[in-house]
């Protein structure tokens, strides 16, 4: 008698099966060392064409349909199956109230990869076209003492044109779009971010963006754009100084 539905139950999960572990098992053979997993939003799309899948095909003719109901006509229809209802009906209803919790339930877990937030930068770096030494590469505008309030001014114009809706506007990383990025837009009045690095890193990560980071600054995809393409050499120098310059850190040096 519950043959239709237990086959219905069976189909239904190997196909999520398929879809939480085949997938990402082939994704793994393809790109060794991966796993990559179905989204939870994609997920629930599969699976509600898989229910309907399942659903349409066993109720495909009126035969088969009768029978795939008759279990549950029999236990919500049959007088003398009371006290199956009721267990039936609460175990959906906590299957439902499970189903929830788990979806609203914070979680303390680290993300599956740890992002390194400082990567190691490479040693050279193509900007512009040309290629940058980044061991070697210094300020140009650090060691003309004379022009130094100029040049940061000019940085710090640069600053509020391009980097203040993310960086905010008094550095601190809290800018209108802060907190629609993950993550963050750095803050660098924090001593954990531009005090810790060379002008030289700056450089780099200014001028590559998020796009620009190596694989450990992944999996969160940075919004960080890629200034070259809208900033000339001079205008990322002459920010990196107002950056040092408005907090008050000195960047790091060589050696
Ligand atoms: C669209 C938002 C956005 C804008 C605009 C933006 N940034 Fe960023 N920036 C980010 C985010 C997000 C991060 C943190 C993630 C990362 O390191 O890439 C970041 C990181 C950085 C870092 C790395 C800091 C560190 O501790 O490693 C520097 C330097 C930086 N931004 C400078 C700038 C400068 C200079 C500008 C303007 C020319 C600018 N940003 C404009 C979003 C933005």
């Amino acid at each position: 008698m519950m043959k239709k539905l237990i086959q219905a139950v069976i189909l239904i999960l190997v196909f999520y099966l398929i879809l939480k572990l085949g997938i990402p098992a082939l994704g793994s053979f393809l790109h060794h060392g991966t796993w990559p997993v179905v989204p939870t939003n994609l997920m629930r799309i599969y699976v509600f064409f898989i229910v309907a899948g399942v659903l349409l095909y066993l109720t495909f003719n009126e035969e088969s349909a009768k029978e795939l109901g008759k279990p549950i006509k029999e236990v919500y229809g049959n007088p003398e199956k009371g006290g199956l209802r009721m267990i039936v009906i609460a175990v959906i209803a906590l299957f439902g109230g499970y189903i929830t919790y788990q979806n609203v339930k914070p979680s303390f877990e680290a993300p599956v990869e740890l992002r390194s937030i400082h990567p190691a930068p490479p040693s050279s770096v193509e900007m512009w076209g040309k290629p940058y030494n980044l061991l070697k590469l210094t300020n140009p505008f650090r060691e003309d003492k004379a022009n130094f309030e100029k040049n940061a001014r000019e940085g710090g114009i640069v600053f509020f044109k391009n980097c203040f809706y993310c960086h905010g506007d008094k550095l601190d990383g809290k800018g209108h779009y802060n907190s629609g990025f993950s993550p963050m837009p750095a803050n660098f009045v924090d001593v954990g971010t531009i005090a810790q690095l060379q002008e030289s890193f700056l450089f780099w990560r200014i001028g590559t963006g998020g796009p620009g980071l190596p694989k450990e600054g992944a999996p969160w995809r940075s919004a960080m754009p890629i200034w070259q393409h809208f900033l000339s050499e001079e205008e990322i120098w002459k920010v990196i100084l107002f950056l040092y310059d408005y907090t008050g850190h000195s960047p790091r040096t060589f050696g």
